[in-house]
């Protein structure tokens, strides 16, 4: 972690140890337990501001999840039982009618939502190029909301986010950064303008591959109560997290700095050797100076993270099929961010968007020996392709 990652006057690496614990008292446990509770002892009189209540307004495991994530992104922060629960939730806040731009190739899982909610009349959807940032920027005219992913999954664009969210704020448009991949570590959107965080904690904070959540952080803004409404939303419509995933997620957490550090050095040496491989067409990784989102990234990012992505010569589909089935130590899988190494040829979804070439295989590179995983992997291709 470079030295300028700091939040005040800790730096972020310290941060995620840290955040969340309840004050240091003699004989009591250092970090938040799980609370397994559905409802809590009742105050004396009225429900006042701050008490929990019931299992579904609030509990303590996930307010320590929160304030760490909160404190790495700089705002306060809510927990979902989902990353698409989080990223409902923000859809949810647009007017009847209104218009979200949305990258055309994001999370899979995003665009099906919006596609669906365009289907039933809720919304209009507005498919952009994100890295083009003149066609992001033409987008915005009247939108109610943009939701950005950078960088995107699978296809590692990389979008001018401080260029575009202060458009989208000068246009009165609420803006929404997916930081998954990036994590706060690596890439703070709210510190470049964004009004909205998202993620889905599934992957890289909890990082073990055990867990699904998600986390929405907001600007600190009391005219618009962003926080309110979601805090609404997710009581409401019970989009809750269960206190176990809340409390293995901040467990995961408190290993962030040194998992994204190692797995990312991994990444970037995994990129550059499979740049040089005979049966590989294209790297995708903003490390590589040959990505056209280097510059950006290394702009408005603190590191690369260790997600790429890369297409076979010849972009057959069934040659990547067969690369995922030759690994020995990666694990052909779908998710990512966790300690362990995996691969999967992102077109074998049917819900994943055409624009994604059909031999891209996409790398969610963890924190095993580099050379270990470089000769599996070589292994793989060679076997497969050559
Ligand atoms: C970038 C991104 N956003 C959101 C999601 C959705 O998260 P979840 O699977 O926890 O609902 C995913 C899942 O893969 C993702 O990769």
């Amino acid at each position: 972690m470079s030295d300028d990652s700091t939040l005040g006057d800790l730096a972020s690496a310290t941060v995620v140890v840290t955040a969340g614990r309840p004050p240091a008292t003699p004989n009591q446990p250092l970090n938040v337990p799980v609370v397994l509770t559905s409802t809590y002892t009742a105050s004396d009189f009225a429900p006042q501001p701050g008490d929990l209540g019931y299992g579904r307004w609030g509990n303590p495991t996930w307010t320590a999840l929160e304030d760490t994530v909160g404190a790495l992104e700089g705002g306060p922060a809510l927990a979902f039982g989902s990353g698409m629960a989080a990223i409902s939730a923000v859809f949810a806040l647009v007017p009847l009618g209104g218009t979200v731009v949305i990258p055309d190739t994001p999370y899979s899982g995003t665009s099906q939502l919006a596609r669906e909610l365009e289907a039933a009349g809720r919304i209009r959807v507005r498919p952009v190029p994100q890295a083009d940032t003149e066609a992001v920027l033409a987008a915005l005219d009247g939108a109610d909301l943009i939701v950005l992913e950078s960088p995107s999954n699978p296809m590692m664009d990389v979008a001018d986010l401080p260029t575009i969210l202060a458009a989208a704020r000068q246009g009165g448009v609420l803006s929404a950064v997916d930081n998954t991949f990036a994590t706060p570590l690596l890439q703070q959107p709210l510190s470049l303008g964004a009004h909205l965080v998202v993620h889905a904690a599934t992957k890289y904070l909890s990082g073990h591959s055990d867990v699904l959540l998600g986390i929405v952080v907001t600007e600190p803004d009391p005219e618009n109560d962003l926080y309110g409404r979601l805090l609404g939303h997710r009581t409401i419509n019970g989009a809750i997290p269960g206190p176990m995933e809340a409390w293995l997620a901040l467990r995961g957490m408190r290993t962030l700095a040194v998992r994204i550090e190692r797995a990312s050095a991994n990444a970037a040496e995994l990129a550059r050797r499979l740049g040089d491989h005979p049966a590989v067409s294209q790297v995708r990784y903003p490390g590589l100076s040959s990505h056209p989102g280097h510059q950006r990234a290394l702009a408005q990012m603190r590191g690369f993270g260790a997600m790429l992505s890369f297409e076979l010569v010849g972009q057959s589909a069934e040659q990547a099929e067969r690369v995922c089935a030759n690994v020995r130590l990666w694990t052909h899988t779908t998710s990512l961010g966790g300690v362990e190494s995996t691969l999967e040829r992102r077109r074998r979804h049917g819900g994943e968007s055409v624009l994604v070439p059909e031999s891209l295989i996409r790398l969610s590179v963890g924190i095993e020996d580099v050379d270990d995983l470089w000769n599996d992997l070589q292994q793989a291709l060679e076997a497969a392709v050559l």
